[in-house]
């Protein structure tokens, strides 16, 4: 089964991550995005890949080409304008003759593809849905079913009252090449409010896959913190892992677990308390603290800094005695001045630099 992967969206929700870097490139303990997807999709046996985008980014091509490294092929699929979820599957139309599956490109799932894709086959529905359960549907599209898994209805950020389920859309179809009649050509079209709502106006029957593992999508800057702490954390995962060689002075702590990037330097009296990431070629000065943080690579935390609970991208300098603390994001290249107090989720955008002393609360 081919896989079409949807990558084209804005991203704004993790800006300033996303402003020089698309969201299936931002690094999960230092591998981009899609390469953890990718290595998902293979386990069920899929390694036929559609990559749906805007344009291809030079980053994607140049790390993925045509997929031979990870052992897959992966075709790109481009739109001049966005097409929204449906119409950038019906872009790839040429593309697709057999069933195939569609992944919202920022899913973290353990979710079962391979039963999944056993039930559609032998269901012979047009479309079956993948549902997760939520702790707070209100903030996404709710999908309601009968007794035997049929989907009845579909309600788009329900109201607290109006909530009857707290199984939601998680984002992944399989569906029949059929459906993409259903799809106008070159017209923006969305599968859960345009087409899976009038298939069903039209006595589709539309079978859902209700999972109950662990499903994450990192579209916000808290949910791909904690898809990070959560891999960490993981018991099959690691403690304290060096990805090579590198530089810790003997007088550092470092307690896992924690993922420290080839190159770093840790120096005198630090401590790294996990769970935490460290890029490759980041330099922490005398007596940091780095505790529950992700760092991308190059970055340089100078003396008696503490960054707890933020996210830092790629080549930013912390000065001396700051703080950035809980839901801070730095996009990449950002300068802190020296004693520095940054915190409750201070977004700070890429190239900025911020003076001595400025930032106090
Ligand atoms: P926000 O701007 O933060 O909402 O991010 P987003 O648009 O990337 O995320 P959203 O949750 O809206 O989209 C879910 C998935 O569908 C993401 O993987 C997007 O990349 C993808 N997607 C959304 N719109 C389009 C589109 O028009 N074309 C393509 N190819 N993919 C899309």
């Amino acid at each position: 089964m081919k896989a079409v992967i949807l990558a084209g969206g804005e991203a704004t929700r993790l800006r300033p991550l996303t402003c020089n870097t698309p969201k299936i490139m931002v690094p999960v303990l230092n591998r981009p995005f899609l390469e953890h997807v990718i290595g998902y999709l293979k386990q069920h046996g899929i390694g036929e890949v559609i990559l749906a985008v805007g344009g291809v980014p030079a980053q994607v091509e140049s790390y993925f080409g045509e997929g031979s490294e990870l052992g897959v092929h992966i075709a790109y699929s481009t739109e001049d304008s966005p097409l929204g979820t449906a119409g950038a599957v019906k872009n790839a139309e040429a593309l697709l003759d057999d069933s195939f599956l569609v992944f919202n490109g920022d899913i973290f799932t353990d979710l079962d593809l391979t039963a999944m894709m056993r039930q559609h086959r032998q269901s012979k529905v047009m479309a079956t849905l993948a549902l997760t359960p939520v702790d707070d549907p209100t903030v996404y599209g709710v999908v309601e079913t009968d007794s035997r898994g049929m989907v009845t209805r579909f309600v788009e950020k329900p109201s607290p009252d109006k909530v009857t389920t707290n199984m939601i859309n998680a984002g992944i179809y399989i569906l029949q090449p059929d459906i993409l009649h259903h799809i106008p050509p070159d017209a923006f079209c969305m599968f859960e409010r345009d087409v899976f709502p009038t298939l069903l106006e039209s006595g589709t029957t539309i079978f859902s896959y209700p999972a109950h593992g662990y499903w994450i999508d990192i579209g916000t800057p808290e949910k791909y913190l904690r898809l990070q702490h959560d891999l960490l954390r993981n018991p099959r995962e690691r403690d304290v892992e060096f990805e090579g060689e590198g530089y810790v002075h003997a007088s550092a702590r470092i307690e896992g677990p924690v993922v420290i990037g080839k190159g770093c330097s840790i120096g005198r009296g630090c401590t790294i308390q996990g769970p935490a990431v460290l890029g490759a070629g980041c330099r922490i000065e005398e007596d940091a603290l780095i505790e529950g943080a992700v760092l991308w690579q190059d970055c340089r935390i100078r003396k008696e800094t503490r960054l707890k609970n933020c996210l830092v991208a790629s080549r930013c300098d912390i000065g001396d005695a700051s703080e950035v603390l809980d839901g801070c994001i730095l996009g990449d290249d950002v300068l802190i001045g020296n004693n520095n107090k940054l915190c409750k989720g201070i977004r700070i955008w890429p190239g900025k630099a911020i003076e001595p002393g400025a930032i106090s609360f």
